[in-house]
């Protein structure tokens, strides 16, 4: 390994964060979302730490397919179902479960039954529009859809049914409520389970606990909550990206950092260089200030982003010698402080961690 850049993922604090969401919602399964590689862990090797998990979230064909090629038994719920009907095939054949969100899938549901003597039926996730107005079927379209597929030979009997909340992570905002509220008044009277909550719903929103929970984020560390971080909420961050300094660099005042010399020195003053960059998927966007953990102290990014590296300002740390440890995020340095910094999420910063950075399981 020749760049100091890597993500180091700590798979007990992944198990223990999933403890976390079975006892927040003690009576329900829970089914981790694990999509975009495990919100950029590593798909495979975070579900197959996961044993402990009742089933796993993706969002593509693809990502089950790796999941079942490794040999993970568990339910596998594709969260948007399928995009073009010759998926089904392969859908039956590995047991996975669908979510249907759009007449178009009933309509490859039905047909699928007219061309095959012998179906084998599949898990059917019925997604209902509480109010997110992004996938789902509308209130009013939800019994005819619910008779569809009940009637539908390619569908195990009954459906689930399950919704997406838009605004769990904002206690002030009455939306949530509504959409549960929405969600308890669609197909009342008949028996199938259901799924409302996402990390928000499962530690915020009682209302929300179900059949099935669908924790994302709270899984890798972070809250789901705005101005909180796992701290608050007993999570363990899961990813740490680390690096090291590479060069450290005497400064004169008046001298310019970086691209567009955007940032001046005040003063005589130590600048450090950390091998990481938005190559790596450091936010390029990241602002002077932005706090960085140098052997454990925290000390302001300065300068411009680069593609390979990062400046940093070493007046709180005369002792700091290339090599040093750094911790651009996670043990030490919540990932919320630094997408905050950043003007993103941490969902963000997780995904954007490129390829070159090799994943370090611990
Ligand atoms: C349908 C659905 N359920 C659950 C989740 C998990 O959400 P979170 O990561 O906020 O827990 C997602 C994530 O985007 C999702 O799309």
């Amino acid at each position: 390994m020749s760049r100091a850049a890597r993500a180091v993922i700590d798979l007990d604090a992944l198990r223990h964060n999933l403890q976390r969401a079975h006892a927040a919602d003690p009576e329900a399964r829970q089914f981790p979302v694990i999509k975009a590689d495990a919100y950029g862990h590593g798909l495979l090797p975070v579900a197959q730490a996961l044993t402990d998990a009742d089933g796993f979230a993706v969002a593509s064909l693809e990502e089950a397919l790796v999941l079942r090629e490794a040999g993970i038994q568990q339910p596998v719920l594709l969260l948007e179902g399928f995009f073009h009907a010759d998926e089904l095939v392969k859908i039956q054949q590995h047991r996975l479960d669908i979510v249907v969100h759009h007449a178009a899938q009933l309509d490859a549901l039905e047909s699928l039954v007219r061309q095959q003597d012998i179906v084998k039926p599949v898990n059917v996730w019925l997604k209902v529009d509480t109010g997110m107005h992004r996938l789902g079927f509308a209130m009013e379209a939800v019994s005819d859809a619910w008779a569809r597929l009940s009637a539908c030979d390619a569908v195990n009997q009954p459906p689930r049914l399950m919704t997406h909340l838009a605004c769990a992570d904002d206690f002030q905002s009455s939306r949530t409520q509504q959409q549960i509220e929405s969600f308890h008044r669609v197909l009342p009277g008949v028996q199938a389970e259901r799924s409302i909550a996402n990390s928000a719903g499962i530690l915020g929103w009682l209302g929300s606990h179900a059949d099935i929970g669908r924790p994302g984020i709270m899984l890798y560390g972070v809250s789901p909550f705005l101005n909180e971080t796992g701290v608050d909420r007993r999570l363990r961050p899961v990813m740490t990206l680390r690096s090291d300094l590479i060069a450290i660099n005497a400064c004169q005042a008046g001298d310019a950092v970086g691209y567009g010399g955007s940032w001046v020195c005040p003063e005589t003053m130590s600048v450090g260089v950390v091998g990481i960059g938005y190559g790596d998927g450091y936010p390029r966007h990241a602002p002077a200030g932005t706090p960085v953990l140098v052997n454990g102290v925290e000390v302001p990014l300065v300068g411009r982003v680069s593609m390979d590296m990062i400046s940093v300002d070493l007046r709180g740390l005369p002792d700091a010698q290339v090599g040093d440890g750094v911790v651009l995020w996670g043990e030490g340095l919540p990932a919320e402080t630094v997408a905050r910094a950043a003007g993103t999420i941490a969902y963000e910063l997780f995904c954007s961690v490129t390829a070159r950075v090799p994943r370090q399981y611990v």
